[in-house]
C-alpha cells in the first residue's frame, strides 16, 4: 500500500509543481492549521489519497498541503489522525511513513495540549524535549519494516537536540517566550481526571495530550530529525478549577496561532 500511496502523490506533485521534493514535514495540530492556508501550492484532501483515512474532528481540515515556504519545500498535514477516532495506530502514523518515503528528513510535530506544569499558562508554546507514552499502544507493534528502521529502535534522543537549540535561538530573536518540557500522551478522547494529572506530574510530565507520540516514535525509528511544539491550551484537569472543553482549547490555540506561525516560518528559514 505504501508504494501505491507514494506513487499517487509523486504523480500529483509532478503534474502540479514539477520537480518538488519535500525535505520538511509539518503536522499541524488543533487550531494551528492556518499555516497551510497561508502557504498552499497543492492541497490534496485525505479522502482522495489511497491508504489515508478521513479526519473527523472539528478544527482539523484533513488535507495534505505542499508549499514552498522561505525557499524550502514543505509538506504539511492540515489535521492529523488520532487513535481516539477509532483508527488503528498503524493508520495514525501512516502519513509519517509516507512523508519519509517522499523525502522528508526533518519533521515538525505540533499539538494542542493541557498544561500539567503549574507554571504554564493557556496559549504558552512549549518545546517538547521528551515524551511519555501512556497511550497503551505502540505504532511499531507488528511486523517490522527493516528498510525503514530497526526492530528495537533507541528512543533516547527522539527530539533532536540541535532543533531544540535552534528553536530557542529563533524564539529569542523574535521575542517569543517558550516553555520546554515533557509531553505525556493518553489515548483520550475523555480528558484526564485530576488524579491522572497528579500522577502525570509525579512521573515527570509538563504537558498532556492525545497525539504526537505515535508520530514521534515513527520519526525516531525512521531516523528523521524531529521537533515537537505544544500549544498549551488549558490547565490540565485539577491544575486550576476550570472544567475543560474543546471550544476553550480551540480558543487558546487561536490566541497563540499568529505567534506560532511566525515561529515556525522562522525555524523553516533557518533549517
Ligand atoms: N488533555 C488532553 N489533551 C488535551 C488537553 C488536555 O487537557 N488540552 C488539549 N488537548
Amino acid at each position: 500500500m505504501i508504494n501505491s500511496t507514494v506513487e499517487f502523490l509523486k504523480l500529483k506533485i509532478e503534474e502540479t509543481l514539477g520537480d518538488f521534493t519535500p525535505n520538511i514535514g509539518i503536522v499541524l495540530g488543533s487550531g494551528l492549521g492556518e499555516l497551510a492556508d497561508e502557504y498552499c501550492d497543492l492541497a490534496i484532501p485525505y479522502s482522495e489519497i489511497p491508504g489515508f483515512e478521513a479526519s473527523t474532528i472539528s478544527g482539523h481540515k484533513g488535507r495534505l498541503v505542499f508549499a514552498n515556504i522561505n525557499d524550502k519545500n514543505v509538506v504539511m498535514m492540515q489535521g492529523r489522525f488520532h487513535y481516539y477516532e477509532g483508527h488503528s495506530i498503524q493508520k495514525v502514523v501512516y502519513p509519517i511513513k509516507i512523508m519519509k518515503k517522499l523525502g522528508v528528513e526533518t519533521l515538525i510535530v505540533t499539538n494542542a495540549a493541557g498544561g500539567v506544569n503549574p507554571a504554564f499558562n493557556p496559549s504558552d508554546l512549549m518545546i517538547i524535549t521528551d515524551h511519555i507514552n501512556f497511550m497503551g499502544v505502540n505504532p511499531l507493534m507488528g511486523e517490522n519494516d527493516n528498510e525503514m528502521g530497526e526492530r528495537f529502535p533507541d528512543m533516547s534522543e527522539t527530539y533532536t537536540p540541535e532543533l531544540v537549540e535552534l528553536t530557542k535561538k529563533v524564539a529569542s530573536k523574535l521575542s517569543i517566550d517558550l516553555q520546554e518540557g515533557v509531553y505525556l500522551a493518553m489515548s483520550g478522547p475523555s480528558y484526564e481526571t485530576p488524579a491522572e494529572i497528579r500522577m502525570a506530574r509525579v512521573i515527570g510530565a509538563d504537558a498532556v495530550g492525545m497525539s504526537t507520540v505515535p508520530e514521534a516514535i515513527i520519526a525516531g525509528w525512521a531516523k528523521m530529525k524531529l521537533l515537537g511544539i505544544s500549544c498549551i491550551c488549558n490547565s490540565a484537569a485539577g491544575v486550576s478549577n476550570v472544567s475543560l472543553s474543546h471550544d476553550d482549547v480551540i480558543h487558546s490555540a487561536n490566541i497563540a496561532k499568529d505567534r506560532f506561525k511566525v515561529l515556525i516560518k522562522e525555524i523553516i528559514k533557518n533549517l
